[in-house]
């Protein structure tokens, strides 16, 4: 992260000769992404986590606190970055006639960590920036005012201890989105997870009962089969509300939900997604599974079947002779079924799309594709089923319930259907 030394001395320049116009972009929560794709490559970005929450999305998670941030407060990013979740919090502050007096009062409520200490650095000068850009009369040398900040600091998040958080009331975050090592110990996964889930997870663990919590975390979270452990042990442990958000930024193509609420054990359910209201769906009608066969793995052996995978099935037609074949040696499926490409994007005009394959022999279908197979065995069911993946109400539902690049089997069990479509 050192070139962002580049930009911090810049940063220490402008608080020696104060321009207004430069200081309000220094504060500018959504500039400060640009200035990082100008310093770092997307691979260096994505490598450290480095994706800062624009002002909007910000102003939001910190609203979102249940009790106000006042001076009372001890208000904590564990993965503070350039600080602009605090600059945020920040506002939600008053401040003195001075700078130092302003400092030394945001000082104790302000608590940021980060292993980068130009992050650090940058957390500092920004909220050093914002107090003069609030009309503050700057009273002190720059690096008095540092010292007004003790409690933004080089920190590994993951290795804080609780007796270290307990004054903490208020814990805003938007952790790296990397995929890290699980730490396995009392954990809801093994292998690789994403970092955000396991941060989460650990402030949960080491946070005082009734802490506020504020924080922007990956869809996949949310909507993933691989966390529903991760969503029931918040559940547990949050008495929260989950709002989808939908993508990070427009350069940023990950999407995301704000969890907000406060830490306490409990047995209400977070709502991860809208419930189900009385509606049946299309798990009562159908079986629905994966294909059953993995190109790079299976060996073109045994029996040759009519062979389907997303290349091949043009979306919304209907499939009434061979095109293709495979030999397979795994399960072939029985027609008539319809097939829905599992790679699928909340910017996709149509979430599922789907193809009815109606001949009289097995086929072999390829696991890129979600296979739904009419209980009834009947060919309208199957057309019925191809009316309701093309309605807006589908797309809705899976919009709102998974904004991730693809869709689980899970999901499409519950999409609302009924036969008198
Ligand atoms: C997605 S950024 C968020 C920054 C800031 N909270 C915001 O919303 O603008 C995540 C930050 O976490 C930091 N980070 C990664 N691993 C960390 C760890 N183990 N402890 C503390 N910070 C970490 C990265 O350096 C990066 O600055």
């Amino acid at each position: 992260m050192s070139p962002l030394f580049t930009h911090n001395a810049a940063m220490r320049d402008i608080f020696l000769s104060p321009n207004e116009k430069q200081l309000r972009q220094l504060v500018d929560l959504d500039n400060i992404d640009s200035i990082l794709r100008k310093l770092f490559t997307i691979e260096e970005m994505r490598e450290a986590g480095s994706f800062f929450t624009g002002q909007k999305l910000a102003s939001k998670t910190v609203s979102a606190f249940r009790t106000p941030i006042t001076f009372s407060s001890v208000v904590l990013d564990p993965t503070c970055g350039a600080g602009n979740l605090l600059i945020e919090a920040s506002r939600k502050l008053g401040v003195e006639a001075t700078l130092s007096a302003t400092l030394r009062a945001w000082g104790s409520v302000l608590w940021g960590f980060d292993i980068h200490i130009h992050f650090i650095e940058a957390t500092k000068l920004r909220l050093i920036i914002e107090a003069l850009n609030r009309g503050v009369k700057q009273d002190c040398e720059l690096e008095d005012a540092f010292r007004l900040l003790p409690n933004i600091k080089v920190q590994d998040a993951l290795v804080v201890g609780k007796e270290k958080l307990e004054t903490v009331t208020h814990v805003v975050m938007n952790p790296p989105f990397t995929i890290w090592t699980s730490p396995k110990e009392n954990y809801w996964k093994d292998g690789k997870v994403n970092a955000a889930g396991i941060i989460f997870d650990k402030y949960l663990r080491i946070l005082q009962e009734g802490c506020n919590i504020s924080a922007v975390l990956p869809d996949v979270l949310r909507s993933g089969s691989r966390y529903q452990a991760f969503r029931e042990f918040v559940s547990g442990s949050m008495i929260a509300t989950a709002e989808v958000w939908g993508r990070f930024n427009n350069k940023t193509d990950v999407d995301v939900f704000l969890l907000s609420g406060l830490l306490e054990s409990n047995i209400a359910e977070i709502q991860w997604y809208k419930p189900k209201i009385n509606t049946s769906s299309i798990a009562d009608f159908f079986d629905v599974r994966t294909g059953p066969l993995v190109a790079y793995r299976d060996p073109k052996e045994g029996t040759e079947y009519p062979y389907f995978y997303p290349k091949n099935c043009p979306q919304w037609e209907v499939i009434s002779s061979v095109t293709e074949t495979r030999k397979f040696l795994g399960k072939a499926l029985k027609p008539p079924l319809v097939v829905i490409k599992r790679t699928s994007s909340p910017s996709d005009k149509v979430r599922a799309s789907a193809t009815f394959i109606n001949l009289r022999e097995p086929v072999a279908i390829e696991n890129h594709m979600i296979v739904v197979k009419p209980k009834d065995g009947k060919i309208n069911t199957c057309k019925r089923l191809i009316r309701t993946l093309q309605c807006q109400q589908t797309n809705d539902f899976l919009n709102e319930r998974i904004r991730l690049r693809h869709l689980t089997v899970g999901v499409i069990k519950d999409i609302p259907y009924s036969e008198e479509r």
